[in-house]
């Protein structure tokens, strides 16, 4: 698999972590920043990775923030992301069979680094399923284009 990453500062200090353990998998990672811990913003770092996702057909995502809370709801303003944030083996799985995600993310104050690897290895283990969730899926989609009044 090929995946594209970034952070912002209050993940930083995990992003060569998680290179080195998707690396040691088999699976490429390109690095989008920061380069450094200095303070960032995460919706910029959300958006670089996104739109790379988005252009590279058949990629993934990861993003890192402090608790994954504000990277993942960037990621998902840009249209055909799918940013799951997740806490666990079970929910990383869950999302690439039910919601077919395409960025994984995660808080750094919140998960340490054996349960990352385990979300790392379910994400890229678990298919999407399709069927009844394709249908859902693509209602996503919808979500973005109109208002929820209907
Ligand atoms: C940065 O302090 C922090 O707010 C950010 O990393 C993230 O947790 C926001 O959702």
């Amino acid at each position: 698999m090929k995946f594209y990453i970034a952070t912002d500062h209050a993940g930083y200090a995990l992003k060569e972590f998680v290179k080195d353990y998707v690396t040691s998998k088999g699976h490429q990672i390109i690095d989008l920043g920061p380069d450094s811990a200095d303070r960032v913003d995460y919706p910029d770092f959300a958006k670089k990775c996104a739109n790379s996702v988005i252009s590279d057909n058949g990629s993934f995502g990861i993003l890192i923030c402090g608790t994954g809370i504000g990277i993942s709801i960037s990621a998902n303003k840009i249209k055909g992301i799918r940013a799951a944030l997740c806490h666990d083996a079970y929910t990383a799985s869950m999302t690439r069979a039910h919601n077919n995600a395409n960025i994984l993310c995660f808080g750094e104050r919140v998960v340490g680094k054996g349960v990352i690897e385990n979300m790392i290895d379910a994400f890229c283990d678990t298919p999407f399923e399709g069927g009844r969730h394709a249908g859902r899926v693509s209602k996503i989609e919808d979500c973005s284009m109109g208002s929820n009044l209907d």
